[in-house]
């Protein structure tokens, strides 16, 4: 196995507070030694013991890698004519997801690998390291599990998401396809999944129907997490808090007693402000949360309809302009706290023994993530031994190995 030292990193955030400043952990004037599997030292840059190759971070910072706990990478099409008509005023509804399902159920596998994989890279490309992936956009027995089949050749952390919306074949017979989900379509797609989800909201499944497809994935095996409070307060928080599921996404509308329920819960609030910004809510309530002691999660939610967003550089810019999370909050929200959405403690930090899976930024600090809002810092990304660069810094040779 190879070991690779990072010199030169001008701050290194380790989101391991034994490990340096603050929560955050950070070092200035650092250097970390990684292999293809673990972090194994980090500490100061004159201290760094040798490897079999050195990697100049050229005085950049250096962040753990995100830790993206909510996509929907697997769909055909796409919806930018929904978008343009949300800008001028039409609200979502959650209509324009048989769309995809429609241009999902005919693509051909190697399509949607094809298309799935040039997401991934967009990702990764922007310090993605660890990426939740949903399937949802086929809605029958067999195309889930196609869907879930792809899925599993990118990730491990897969999700079954039967119950994203009743489609148009079962329109009149609601409860027909709550039990096609909850019994033969979990069973085929159970075992190709880590996670179960359900979109409870309005025009999608009500707290009754999610509660019972989630305790039958219980029941199969599933671990849970949950879409809730996109459009409405209609239930999900308390849901999700109830069912022990490991996180509840969206949480655009909170209650007070919702914010209650999530501080004396496991269950982590995942924000999704890509999908807010592109649907023209209003943010969710970052700030009610964080001073309430609840655990929050940043993800890119990327999909076609309301978030066709591949950057965490991005959402960070939002949480911190629009949401008034300090950055340091966002990031952290970015990494671990995606990585407690998981139910990670893997990931989502640089302590010795954690994933090696970093992101080198072009940028003496994290901060420029959001303060260069739109442009491209991360340099390279690492993850299990393999690298990713944007094709312009391979091209001109920056931060070439020593
Ligand atoms: O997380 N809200 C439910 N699911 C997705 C959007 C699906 C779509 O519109 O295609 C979301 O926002
Ligand atoms: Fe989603």
């Amino acid at each position: 196995m190879t070991t690779r030292v990072i010199k030169n990193i001008a701050e290194l955030t380790t989101n391991d507070a034994s490990l340096g400043v603050g929560v955050m952990g950070r070092l200035h004037d650092a250097a970390m030694v990684i292999d293809d599997e673990h972090v194994l030292w980090t500490g100061s840059n004159s201290d760094a013991p040798p490897a079999d190759e050195m990697i100049d971070a050229q005085h950049g910072a250096v962040i753990p890698g995100f830790v993206d706990s909510h996509t929907h990478l697997v769909f055909a099409g796409e919806r930018s004519e929904e978008f343009e008509a949300r800008m001028n005023g039409t609200p979502y509804d959650g209509g324009g997801i048989a769309r995809t399902v429609e241009s999902t159920r005919v693509a051909s596998s190697d399509e949607l690998r094809r298309t799935t994989k040039k997401r991934l890279d967009e990702l990764r490309i922007g310090g993605v390291t660890t990426v939740e992936i949903k399937s949802g956009y086929a809605l029958n027995l067999d195309g889930e599990s196609r869907l879930l089949d792809i899925a599993n050749e990118f990730s491990d952390e897969v999700t079954f998401l039967g119950a994203h919306v009743v489609p148009d074949e079962y329109v009149k017979d609601r409860e027909g396809y709550v039990d096609l989900v909850r019994g033969p379509m979990l069973e085929a797609c159970a075992p190709k999944s880590k996670w179960a989800d359900v979109f409870c909201d309005r025009g999608a499944f009500d707290v009754d129907e999610a509660r019972a497809i989630l305790l039958a994935a219980r029941a199969a095996g599933l671990q849970l997490r949950l879409h809730g409070n996109q459009l409405g307060a209609t239930g999900g928080v308390a849901l999700a808090v109830e069912l022990h599921a490991a996180s509840v996404d969206h949480c655009t509308y909170l209650s007070d007693d919702d914010i209650d329920l999530l501080h004396d819960s496991r269950t982590v609030a995942t924000l999704l402000p890509g999908a807010d910004f592109s649907t023209r809510a209003d943010y969710s309530s970052a700030r009610r949360l964080l001073d309430r002691s609840a655990v929050v999660a940043l993800a890119t939610d990327c999909n076609p309809g309301t978030s066709y967003v591949t950057s965490m550089g991005f959402v960070l810019a939002i949480a911190v302009r629009d949401m008034r999370m300090t950055f340091d909050e966002a990031l952290w929200s970015a990494t671990r706290g995606g990585a407690i959405a998981l139910r990670r403690d893997d990931v989502g930090h640089l302590s010795v023994g954690a994933r090696a899976d970093v992101a080198i930024l072009d940028a003496p600090r994290a901060a420029h993530l959001a303060y260069r809002p739109g442009t491209s810092i991360v340099r390279r990304t690492i993850s299990g031994g393999q690298q990713w660069m944007p094709a312009f810094a391979a091209a001109f040779g920056v931060m070439g190995d020593g």
